[in-house]
């Protein structure tokens, strides 16, 4: 296993870390985890050299906390640092947070959580935890010794990242980053502002949730297949990210025993600012042809918003896109329902057409609605 070193500790971090966002299921629920395999999977991580273990409050309805929990018994504890995150979005008041924080120490049933952050942080639950005053009840529990680093996830555009990580001396971050979404959200813009400030980024979603090896549009494994070097999609993926030195970790949502022995493979080869000219020419061509596949060019620039019928315009546009480079791949059906709240879907659109005279790319995007709506809904 690769290491890179958390300057605050001195501490020695693997470059893979397990993420607990898609453990195996049982009957297709992702509530009902396989207990038994992702166990297994998660020890052998640890057995392998593995010790960073992700989870959240809302992963698997609340059960990748317990699994995990249970999974760390019998000594595992102490072999690895532990993340947990707050989401602040669940909170009508200061008491939410503080019952939310104890029911995730209930669920885990651990002392102590290693790295602590704010999840999912966007506008509007910047916002929320500014107003019940997040951060000051982190600290405190870090006074007690309940947690022992602040840190936050990232879901939103650069500017805000930028005011978020000028706002407070985090520990650490936490941003989605592939090959695809270079300049997406915080991207690796945000990656080396960050470095830049001596906060250790932590990767998610280094494989854009699977969509980068799951079902692979032809053209794309025609690309993979004709590279010189061979490799998986997977190596590409993971060894492009571990090439910017600014990474502690890469969190990998790993859901067989096989993905994990694979990834742990792949990074063992992993050294910053390693991959050559060639290599990263290769991706290149491959991200160029993904944007190729893509049908609207939307920036995410956010000028259409706010929609008067709360319309999630550019994330349902973004899941449009991902519908046709996937070629309907079911996983981009499953991040709609889990992440597009009812009230906000495209459904509710009445092409009053508010958004369509400030868009920037002038997008047809009450007709996007009407083609997201037969897909998704
Ligand atoms: N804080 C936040 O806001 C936030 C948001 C998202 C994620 N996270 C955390 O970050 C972690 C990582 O994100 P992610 O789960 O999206 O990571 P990811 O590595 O981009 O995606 C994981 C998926 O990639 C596929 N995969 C993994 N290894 C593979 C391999 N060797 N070969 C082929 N396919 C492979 C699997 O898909 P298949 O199911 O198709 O096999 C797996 O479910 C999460 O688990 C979670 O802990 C945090």
């Amino acid at each position: 296993m690769k290491y890179r070193t958390f300057q605050k500790t001195g501490e020695r971090i693997s470059l893979l870390g397990f993420g607990t966002m898609r453990l195996p299921i049982l009957d297709g629920n992702p509530g009902e985890i396989n207990e038994k395999e992702a166990i297994a999977m998660i020890r052998n991580a640890i057995d392998k050299g593995i010790n960073y273990i992700d989870t959240a409050y809302m992963y698997h309805d609340g059960n990748s906390e317990v699994v995990v929990g249970k999974a760390l018994k019998d000594g595992y504890r102490e072999k690895v640092l532990l993340a947990n995150k707050m989401p602040a979005w669940f909170a009508k008041s200061e008491e939410d947070i503080e019952k939310i924080f104890e029911e995730q120490f209930r669920r885990l049933d651990v002392d102590c959580i290693d790295m602590y952050l704010v999840h999912n942080i966007t506008v509007p639950i910047w916002k929320r935890v500014l107003k019940y005053n997040v951060l000051e009840f982190l600290e405190k529990k870090r006074e007690e010794g309940k947690i022992k680093h602040i840190g936050f996830s990232f879901h939103d555009d650069f500017t805000l990242f930028q005011e978020v990580i000028d706002y407070y001396p985090w520990d650490f971050c936490q941003i989605q980053l592939n090959y695809m979404d270079a300049e997406f959200q915080a991207g690796v813009k945000g990656l080396k502002y960050a470095g830049s400030k001596g906060i250790p980024v932590i990767v998610m979603e280094p494989l854009k949730g699977g969509k980068l090896t799951d079902i692979l549009p032809k053209t794309i494994q025609e690309f993979w297949q004709q590279a010189p070097i061979k490799r998986t999609p997977a190596e590409w993926a993971l060894r492009w990210v571990a090439d910017f030195p600014e990474v502690l970790t890469i969190l990998s949502g790993m859901n067989s025993m096989e993905q994990v022995d694979e990834n742990i493979r792949v990074i063992e080869a992993a050294d910053p600012s390693s991959l050559t000219a060639k290599e990263q020419a290769i991706i290149k061509s491959v991200a160029d042809e993904y944007n190729k596949l893509i049908q609207y060019s939307c920036t995410e620039c956010k000028y259409c918003m706010p929609c008067p019928l709360k319309i999630q315009i550019p994330a349902v546009i973004s899941l449009y896109n991902d519908w046709y480079l996937y070629e309907g791949n079911h996983k981009v059906k499953a991040d709609f329902d889990m992440w597009m709240s009812p009230d906000r879907r495209p459904s509710a659109c009445i092409a009053c057409k508010a958004c369509e005279g400030h868009c920037p790319q002038h997008l047809p995007i009450s007709d996007i609605m009407v083609k997201a709506k037969e897909i998704f809904e």
